[in-house]
């Protein structure tokens, strides 16, 4: 996820697009850039870091120039570097580009333009973009641009420049925000309001396959096929604070509602269906082959922190389930005391949201030096954990601003299914008509994140009859009882209140002696062949008196008479539960931290990362 900006009009380019960005800088902070129409045509100017760093970098230089583009990166294709930092500008710098999405083909698309003798200075998917708008570009940009989207594949929200017309700015999206402000005697492009807000409360929303030609008094937007639309102007009510927050309270809302879109980014990069074959896991990002999985079968060790680590429990649940191998998984601060052994065909898979963890890196660094082949999840390109692990898979999340995570461990989980699918298949234990039913299921998980979210106001009203509990506890069994310590983390780190996870099964081995009048007990209940097991579980926590609220499937009628009250999700493979029961319980907790009166992306005494022992 990025940030960018654009402007055309009367004003100096430079500090317009500048303040732009820094209103972006949520999305996004590993790199910065601009290009701008000066005196000596089309420049650009560029820099890994913060925006502070690039405004350093060109402090001493005079930039002026009415009309330029912006960006603010957070770095999917190719680590934070100047030069894979956009713009990004074709081989004869004609064009320059900045971008935020991922272009999906871009592999094929760039093996097509070697053919054709370009030639490629960084590891961007979005140079891609660039010579392929030149490929086209003839005398006139806005054509080029249109024949070049038609051959992308994947999100993009792109603003261009063309150095023989700078009279104008393109913009083109798909599946990624873009807006145009539409000012007196100006205009400008962001990836988000608030980077417009001192300009203009005018805007037009583009939709998916639209592009807007920007000039200095007009904004024009055209459909695909070149036709010119008549878009309506939304007026902007949001205060800047609230617009950063794309109009919710906190970012944790905010961010549990990008889960759709962030799954949908996880799971398609590596989900193919498009080659006439059946659909099939692709991760030879991570070295991923037949070979590769035959020589390192041996076991799988999985270490993190905190929610990293639930994420790795359900990990463990799902290579045993779907690959058939056997896994260790432990917390990293454990992990890094212990004698852990391993043998060379042991794989370590080490997941961390900001690849920054301290505990996290030690853990990955003493499993390396054992031997043991290692696979880092991350959610930040760039970072030590993707740096020095080796293979690297990304969670394609976007950044996680809220200390409480939310978006980073349910594309954790996606990419944790993937490698336990794709291993189960090299292992002959998923059968072609199986893996079927699996990527079907996978790719649904999307829309079924949606639909949970549809219902949220049921979720508030019963957090506003729970939040005062003193206790409320989580139980569940196999794929339940890991989404039950993510669930129970969530509501105890930004609502304070007391609350744990259990096997089901254990309650009555100690934890039944804390249940009373006063407690609440959350059951999760989407293991099919346990539904009787839970019922006995419930039945014995109610006759202490205890609340229960029950999470099952949207066609279950187990719990109906049994539970307090029924929670319906949408009906996935068992196995795979936890991506979507853990959003009720994230939007419970969120709820109950903010009608106790608190602050639920800052709770207390809790950093976003954790880079300490
Ligand atoms: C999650 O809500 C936490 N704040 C915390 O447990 C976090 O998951 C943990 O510190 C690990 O962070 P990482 O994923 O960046 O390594
Ligand atoms: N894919 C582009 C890059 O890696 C843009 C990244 C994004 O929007 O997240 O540079």
């Amino acid at each position: 996820m990025c940030g960018i900006v654009g402007y055309i009009g009367g004003k100096e380019a430079l500090p317009v697009l500048l303040n732009g960005l820094k209103r972006l800088e949520y999305r996004g902070y590993d790199s910065a850039g601009i290009a701008l129409f000066g005196p000596e045509g089309l420049t650009v100017h560029k820099s890994k870091g913060r925006i502070r760093e690039l405004e350093e970098k060109i402090s001493a230089e005079k930039l002026p120039g009415m009309a330029g583009i912006g960006h603010t990166r957070w770095a999917t294709h190719g680590e934070p570097s100047d030069i894979n930092s956009h713009p990004q500008t074709d081989a004869e710098g004609r064009v320059a580009v900045v971008h935020n999405g991922i272009i999906e083909n871009y592999g094929r698309l760039k093996e097509w333009l070697i053919s054709k003798g370009l030639g490629f200075k960084s590891e961007t998917d979005t140079e891609v973009v660039a010579n392929l708008i030149n490929f086209y570009y003839k005398d006139d940009i806005l054509s080029a641009v249109r024949e070049a989207v038609k051959r992308l594949e994947g999100s993009y929200a792109l603003g261009i420049i063309a150095a023989g017309e700078s009279d104008r700015i393109i913009a083109v999206r798909r599946e990624s925000p873009l807006v145009v402000g539409l000012g007196k005697g100006e205009n400008l492009i962001a990836s988000d309001v608030p980077a417009l807000l001192e300009y203009t409360r005018e805007v037009y929303y583009l939709e998916d396959g639209e592009i807007a030609a920007l000039y200095r008094d007009r904004a024009e937007v055209y459909n695909g096929e070149g036709q010119v639309i008549e878009k309506e102007v939304s007026l902007i009510r949001w205060d800047a604070a609230a617009a950063e927050k794309g109009g919710f309270e906190h970012f944790m809302l905010k961010e549990i509602h990008e889960q759709p879109r962030a799954l949908t980014d996880t799971l398609r990069a590596r989900i193919r269906t498009n080659t006439g074959a059946a659909a099939s896991i692709d991760l030879e990002e991570i070295g991923f082959n037949k070979s590769w999985a035959a020589e390192n079968a041996g076991r799988v060790v999985i270490t993190a922190c905190g929610t990293a680590w639930h994420a790795g429990v359900i990990g463990k649940y799902a290579f045993e389930r779907y690959a058939g191998i056997p896994v260790d998984v432990d917390t990293a601060s454990e992990f890094r005391y212990r004698n852990p052994v391993f043998d060379s065909k042991d794989i370590c898979i080490v997941i961390s949201q900001s690849g920054e963890t301290a505990d996290t890196l030690a853990a990955m660094r003493l499993a390396k030096q054992r031997g043991a082949g290692i696979i880092a999840i991350t959610n930040v390109a760039g970072s030590t954990l993707a740096r020095e692990a080796g293979l690297v898979m990304y969670t394609w999340a976007g950044p996680e601003i809220a200390v409480a995570s939310t978006k980073a461990f349910t594309t954790q989980l996606a990419c944790l299914y993937l490698i336990a699918l794709k291993f189960g298949v090299l292992r002959g234990r998923i059968q072609d008509t199986d893996m079927v039913k699996y990527i079907e299921a996978l790719e649904a998980i999307p829309a079924h994140a949606e639909t949970i979210l549809s219902g949220k106001a049921n979720i508030q009203r019963f957090a506003s009859l729970q939040f005062n509990k003193n206790k409320v506890f989580f139980m569940g069994r196999l794929f339940d009882y890991a989404a039950c310590l993510e669930s129970a983390l969530k509501l105890k780190e930004i609502s304070y209140t007391h609350s744990e996870a259990f096997a089901a099964g254990e309650i009555k081995h100690g934890p039944i002696a804390l249940v009373d009048t006063s407690t609440l007990i959350v059951a999760l209940c989407t293991q099919s062949s346990l539904f009787d097991k839970m019922e006995s579980s419930i039945t014995q926590v109610k006759a202490r008196g205890a609340a229960v609220a029950v999470i099952t499937w949207e066609d279950c009628k187990h719990f109906d008479g049994i539970a307090d009250e029924v929670f319906r999700i949408p009906k996935t493979e068992d196995g795979f539960s936890p991506i979507l029961s853990v959003i009720p319980a994230q939007l419970f907790a969120y709820y109950c931290s903010v009608l106790r009166g608190l602050d639920p992306d800052k709770p207390r005494n809790l950093a976003k990362s954790v880079t300490v022992e």
